[in-house]
C-alpha cells in the first residue's frame, strides 16, 4: 500500500535524518517505526503526507507517486495524528474533530453525524463535544486526535506517538481501545512510538531504526524477538527478550503432557503409585466430569482410604489455549507444582505445561 523506494533525508547542513530507506507497508496493516529520539521517525511520517520532501528516492501509496497528485488532494486521503496531539486550542472539541470534514465542504448535519459517530468509535462521552482542549484529561484528548484523523475515513494514517502523553494506564487502555477498532477498519496505518513494548503490543510488522536514519530490522514482532538482525537490535529489546517473545505465543503452541492425574474415588496407595511413575511429588485430582479440582502433595497420599479423605489446594491460576505462553510461566513460577495446569474452554483438564516446553518452543 505504502512503498518506499531508496527514500533520503538530508537537512540543510548536511544532517541526513532517513538515510536510503526502502519498505513496503502491506494494506490494512500496523506498521511501527520505532526507534531513539532524532533517528528520523517523524522526518519519515511527515514525508508521507508531503509536509516534508525527500531529497532523494520515491514513495508510493497504491502504486501511484505521491508527487503525482497534489498536496492538499494527497493528505485527503491520509489521516494524521500529530506528535503532542496539536489540538486547535481555541476550537471545541467537536470543531476539531470535524476539521477535515470543513476543509472538505462537507454539510453541517453530515458533519456533525459524523463527529458524533466518532465520539462513540472513540469512546469519548457526548458532554465533551462542547468543551476546549484545555477542559480535557490528557487520555480524552488523545482520543480526540485519533477521531480528528479519522474524521473522512482515510484508508492511510499516519499516527506519531499518538499515546504519547499519557500515564501507563491510560496508554494501555487507549491501545487496547485502537486495536479493537483497527480490527473493524482494517486502516494501514504507520505508527511511531519509542516505546518497544509499544511496537511490541500494536504492530504487525515493527520497522526499528537507529541514529542518521537507518533501518536495523523490518520484520514481524515474532520474528524480531526471535532473531535480533544485529546488536543494535538486540539491546533496543532490552534484556526482557525471552519473556516478550513468550508473550506473543499462544499456550495452544505447546503440547500439554498427560501430567499425573487421579480422580477423587482412586485409593491412595494408588494415587501415590501415579506419582511415582510420573516422577513428581505432587498429583492433580479431577473431578468426574474432568474438572479440575487442585494437587495434592504426594507425602499425604499414605494410607489406607481414598483421595477423597484429603483436601486438594487449588491452582491458583489455570492457563487456557489462547493464554500466552508468559501467562503460562507465570502460573509455573507461582505453583509449588512447578507446571501450569491447560484448561479448555469449559474448563476440562487438558495436560500440564512444563518449563522444558517452553524452553523448547523458544528454540
Ligand atoms: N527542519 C529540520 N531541520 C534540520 N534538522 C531537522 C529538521 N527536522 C528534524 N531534523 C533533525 O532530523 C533528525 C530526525 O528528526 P525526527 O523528528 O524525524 O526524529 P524522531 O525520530 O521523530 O525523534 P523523536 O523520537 O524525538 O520524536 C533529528 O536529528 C532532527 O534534529
Ligand atoms: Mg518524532
Amino acid at each position: 500500500m505504502i512503498t518506499f523506494d531508496g527514500v533520503t533525508k538530508r537537512f540543510p547542513g548536511g544532517m541526513t535524518a532517513v538515510d536510503d530507506l526502502d519498505l513496503e507497508v502491506p494494506e490494512g496493516q500496523v506498521v511501527v517505526f520505532v526507534g531513539p529520539s532524532g533517528c528520523g521517525k517523524t522526518t519519515t511520517l511527515r514525508m508521507v503526507n508531503r509536509m516534508i520532501e525527500p531529497t532523494d528516492g520515491r514513495i508510493s501509496i497504491a502504486g501511484d507517486d505521491i508527487m503525482a497528485v497534489s498536496a492538499p488532494a494527497l493528505r485527503r486521503g491520509i489521516g494524521y495524528v500529530i506528535q503532542q496531539i496539536g489540538l486547535f486550542p481555541h476550537r471545541t472539541i467537536g470543531e476539531n474533530i470535524a476539521t477535515v470534514p470543513q476543509l472538505l465542504g462537507w454539510d453541517g448535519q453530515r458533519t456533525t453525524d459524523r463527529v458524533q459517530e466518532l465520539a462513540d468509535v472513540v469512546g469519548l462521552p457526548d458532554d465533551v463535544l462542547d468543551r476546549y482542549p484545555h477542559q480535557l484529561s490528557g487520555g480524552q484528548r488523545q482520543r480526540v486526535g485519533v477521531a480528528r484523523a479519522l474524521a473522512v475515513d482515510p484508508p492511510v494514517m499516519l499516527m506519531d506517538e499518538p499515546f504519547g502523553a499519557v500515564d501507563p494506564i491510560v496508554r494501555s487502555r487507549l491501545q487496547d481501545e485502537f486495536l479493537r477498532l483497527q480490527d473493524d477498519v482494517r486502516k494501514t496505518i504507520l505508527f511511531v512510538t519509542h516505546d518497544i513494548d509499544e511496537a511490541i503490543k500494536m504492530g504487525d510488522r515493527i520497522a526499528i531504526f537507529s541514529e542518521g536514519g537507518v533501518l536495523e530490522q523490518y520484520d514481524t514482532p515474532e520474528n524480531i524477538l526471535a532473531e535480533p538482525a544485529n546488536d543494535f537490535v538486540s539491546d533496543f529489546l532490552g534484556s526482557e527478550r525471552g519473556l516478550k517473545r513468550l508473550a506473543l505465543i499462544p499456550a495452544s503452541n505447546v503440547e500439554a503432557e498427560a501430567g499425573p492425574v487421579v480422580s477423587r474415588d482412586d485409593r491412595l496407595d494408588s494415587a501415590a503409585e501415579t506419582a511415582r511413575r510420573y516422577g513428581t511429588d505432587w498429583v492433580v485430582v479431577l473431578d468426574t466430569d474432568g474438572g479440575v479440582v487442585g494437587w495434592i502433595a504426594a507425602d499425604q497420599l499414605a494410607g489406607d482410604g481414598t483421595v477423597a479423605d484429603l483436601s486438594p489446594r487449588p491452582f491458583r491460576v489455570l492457563v487456557r489455549a489462547d493464554d500466552s505462553l508468559r501467562a503460562a510461566l507465570n502460573a509455573m513460577v507461582i505453583s509449588h507444582t512447578g507446571v501450569a495446569v491447560r484448561v479448555s474452554d469449559d474448563s476440562r483438564y487438558e495436560g500440564v505445561l512444563t518449563r522444558a516446553a517452553l524452553t523448547g518452543e523458544l528454540k
